[in-house]
């Protein structure tokens, strides 16, 4: 009851949870890409958060306008825009919770992997800003691959020094989202009562539903699992085709992203009863990053779930053992990277 009423409340903006009482706008957001097609409705989604009381726009494209129209909405929180790498520095200061979706996005027949000669640099570059000017906050990382730029900014922040792994989230939210849309509509549920953890990582068959753990507990037959499944690993690919070129799911995304800001708001608030899925360091598996839920609180990753890892179905730990070798090779990747460069 406890879980559904935090999802609710995470869903609804509807505060709820036993422990938990008056939200306070206190908290400074930066977005990082604020200008493309997540960056804005993402913006506009944090705009209307309770808790934030600034607004950090910055974007190598003009964020002016975007900022300006904002900042006519009358809820709580304070917008401000921030061009080009000049400004950087400043709108990171004092940041609790930075969020990035600069990079460019797929298009139709490119794997996340494609994205990684471009958005490798963008991710290196935006999170050493992060390290010199808000070491302590809270890192979203929504740039694909997201196997590979969650390392990477590891490894920056290792590099200078101020590498918190509780505080580094890659943002798998959208897989959950999704798979609690697609078991809802599949099985008749109230979508409001629906969660599914997704583990594993972010990419193709490394995006695992752990459909036998679906709350409300639901049964499946193996047909309904297999194609479940599919359509939820590859649910990004359904909306890069249908935009035909035009990029790649940015509405959703956004509210997901929202929603996994909401939630690391909340826990920074003191609110003690925070699950979300995330890509982090990990210790569940022998890999060294894994998405999986984890609890969050005022430091950032609290505990990581390891129950949800046990007493999988056979498919599950075979698609398990199936996702390992990849993600192991993205994680590498991404360390390589930076770890390799001159
Ligand atoms: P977009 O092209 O519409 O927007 C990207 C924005 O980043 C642009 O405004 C661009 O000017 C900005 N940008 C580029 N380089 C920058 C830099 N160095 N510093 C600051 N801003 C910079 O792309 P969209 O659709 O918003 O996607 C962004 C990223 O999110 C892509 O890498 C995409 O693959 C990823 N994505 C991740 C998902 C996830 O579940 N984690 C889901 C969907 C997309």
């Amino acid at each position: 009851a406890l879980r559904a009423a935090v999802v609710s409340k995470v869903q609804n903006n509807n505060p709820r949870s036993l422990n938990y009482v008056q939200p306070q706008a206190s908290y400074k957001v930066a977005v990082l890409g604020a200008g493309g097609g997540i960056g804005q409705p993402l913006a506009l989604l944090v705009k209307m958060s309770p808790l934030v009381s600034d607004l950090h726009l910055y974007d190598i494209a003009n964020v002016k306008g975007v900022a300006a129209d904002l900042s006519h909405c009358n809820t709580p929180s304070r917008v401000l825009d921030f061009t080009g790498a000049s400004e950087l520095a400043n709108c990171l200061k004092g940041v609790d919770v930075v969020v990035i979706p600069a990079g460019v996005p797929r298009k139709p027949g490119m794997t996340r992997d494609d994205l990684f000669n471009i958005n490798a640099s963008i991710v290196k570059n935006l999170v050493e800003a992060i390290a010199d000017n808000c070491p302590d906050a809270f890192i979203h990382i929504i740039s694909n691959p997201v196997n590979s730029t969650v390392p990477i900014a590891a490894e920056v922040l290792k590099q200078k020094g101020v590498y918190d792994p509780k505080k580094l989230f890659g943002v798998t939210t959208l897989d959950v989202v999704r798979a609690n849309t697609f078991v809802a509509e599949k099985k008749n549920l109230r979508l409001i009562d629906v969660d599914v953890p997704v583990i594993g990582g972010h990419a193709g068959i490394t995006i695992l539903p752990l459909l036998s753990k679906t709350k409300p507990s639901v049964t499946f037959t193996d047909e309904e699992v297999e194609k479940l499944t599919v359509r939820i690993q590859n649910a990004g690919t359904e909306v890069v085709e249908a935009k035909a070129g035009a990029g790649s799911a940015t509405l959703s995304m956004a509210y997901a992203a929202a929603r996994f800001v909401e939630s690391s708001l909340r826990a920074l608030d003191g609110d003690t009863d925070v699950y979300e899925c995330s890509f982090v360091q990990s210790n569940l598996t022998e890999l060294p990053f894994f998405a999986s839920r984890i609890k969050i609180g005022k430091n950032g990753v609290e505990a990581l779930i390891p129950s949800d890892l046990q007493g999988l179905t056979e498919y599950e730990q075979k698609g398990l053992e199936a996702l390992k070798e990849e993600l192991e090779a993205s994680i590498q990747k991404g360390v390589d990277f930076v770890q390799k460069q001159p």
